[in-house]
């Protein structure tokens, strides 16, 4: 079963400055409502009971938002509002659930993977990246499905247009499982066009083996100076563990750029 989900939030949102300089971009509204909590839902829909922020000193806004209690109380006291009740009963279940790691170099994804090694009590967790939001189905629980059913690690898959190739993980694949699982020879970080081996990208959630934190300890930093989970996965699976990549249905949209968060708020308030 997985019931431990780790959410990396010490990224310093460069992509959507200058709404960023001053604001954890994690929190910014999509819809009236923090990006965070879609996130949030998504883990709880999916039966995950223990949610793992790995933030840094710039972010602590972000655990301020969840520890706001004497505030709350003052508030409510005087104005017996519902509405207010509600949000904050809300964020009482979300703090409750939420342990905090720090990570206060940005050394990429790898880096604040390894930092919640200590409190991974399964063999597998899931990993969800908080820019990447997936409306229409609960992707996490599609992926913990499959889990299930291949007792192997989940990539969640996007086919994207082969002149973006650059922006992504990109998958190399093994051989197609059904219509939307294929096992996976390798991931490559960002390649060039020249060099990517498909046109199916790894999207932001992951079911990784614990196993994985031997790899990362051992991994030198890649390009841009940071470590990269997908370096750790292409060792795994260089030593023949098995990962699925899951083409999940329901829609992206990529809140890590200004014009896709923008967008976010437009498709959420169709819903
Ligand atoms: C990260 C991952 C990349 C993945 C992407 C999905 O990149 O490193 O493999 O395709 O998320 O959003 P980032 O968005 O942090 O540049």
């Amino acid at each position: 079963m997985i019931k431990q989900a780790i959410i990396p939030l010490a990224g310093l949102g460069t992509r959507l400055l200058p709404l960023t300089s001053v604001f954890a971009k994690e929190l910014l509204p999509i819809n009236g409502k923090p990006g965070i909590e879609y996130i949030l839902d998504e883990c709880i829909e999916a039966g995950i009971k223990e949610v793992i922020f790995i933030i840094s000193k710039k972010k602590m806004m972000i655990k301020n938002y969840f520890y706001n209690d004497k505030f709350y109380k003052k508030i409510i006291a005087k104005k017996k509002d519902n509405r207010i009740i509600n949000e904050y009963k809300k964020i009482l279940k979300y703090k409750k659930m939420i342990k905090f790691v720090y990570q206060n170099k940005p050394l990429g994804t790898g880096d604040a993977v390894l930092k919640t090694k200590k409190y991974i009590k399964d063999r597998f967790f899931l990993m969800l990246l908080p820019d990447d939001l997936i409306i229409k189905n609960n992707c996490s629980k599609s992926m913990i499905k499959i889990h299930n059913r291949y007792k192997s690690s989940v990539m969640a898959s996007m086919n994207v247009d082969r002149k973006t190739v650059s922006r992504w993980g990109i998958y190399k694949l093994n051989k197609k499982i059904n219509k939307n699982n294929y096992l996976i020879k390798g991931v490559i970080e960002k390649p060039s066009k020249k060099k990517a081996p498909s046109n199916k990208a790894v999207i932001g959630r992951y079911i990784l083996p614990k196993n994985i934190f031997s790899k990362l300890i051992k991994l030198k930093p890649g390009n841009n100076g940071e470590i990269h989970i997908t370096d750790a996965i292409q060792s795994l699976i260089n030593e023949n563990y098995k990962f699925v990549a899951h083409n999940f249905s329901g829609k992206y949209l990529d809140c890590g750029t200004m014009n896709g968060y923008i967008k976010s708020s437009l498709e959420i308030s169709k819903l």
